[in-house]
């Protein structure tokens, strides 16, 4: 979708953690990779391996809960640092009361909403939507905010 999205002369960086996504992302994207659409690493968003003010955009989703308090705010300065000034950053999370209702919750840090739209200002960010993607009390839960 974001390859899509930035056209032929744009660019995509992904980064992940894990070694295992990273291989099969690899495998899955190799062709825009040879044609340089797309750049992958093994990192941590409370490191990105990009320089500051790099990006248009950057979009995290469904990543917050597996991210521990102080690595959550080093991780969203991070993005703040990596997005250029009016540069936009999507962060895409489920609702919190539906995934406690889920069977394999255990060890996700579900935090309250609201908490989550603290740790995007406190990174120096201004939250300018909230959206829900669907209408069910299941639907997923979209900020964005600038730079
Ligand atoms: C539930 S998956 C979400 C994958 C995809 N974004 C989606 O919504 O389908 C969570 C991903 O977050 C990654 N992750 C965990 N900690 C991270 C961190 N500190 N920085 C970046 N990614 C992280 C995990 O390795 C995993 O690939």
């Amino acid at each position: 979708m974001l390859l899509d999205q930035v056209g032929e002369s744009g660019v995509v960086y992904g980064i992940d953690p894990s070694r295992t996504v990273i291989a099969g992302a690899r495998r899955r994207y190799r062709h825009a990779i040879t044609q340089g659409r797309l750049r992958l690493e093994e990192a941590s968003m409370s490191r990105i391996p990009l320089l500051d003010n790099t990006l248009d955009s950057a979009a995290t989703i469904n990543t917050v809960y597996y991210i521990p308090d102080v690595e959550l705010s080093d991780s969203l300065r991070e993005l703040a640092r990596v997005l250029r000034p009016g540069g936009r950053l999507v962060v895409g999370l489920g609702d919190t009361d539906y995934l406690r209702t889920l069977p394999w919750q255990e060890g996700m840090l579900l935090r309250p909403l609201t908490e989550i739209a603290e740790f995007i200002t406190a990174a120096g960010l201004t939250i300018t939507d909230h959206r829900r993607i669907g209408s069910s009390w299941r639907a997923f839960h979209v900020y964005i905010a600038e730079r």
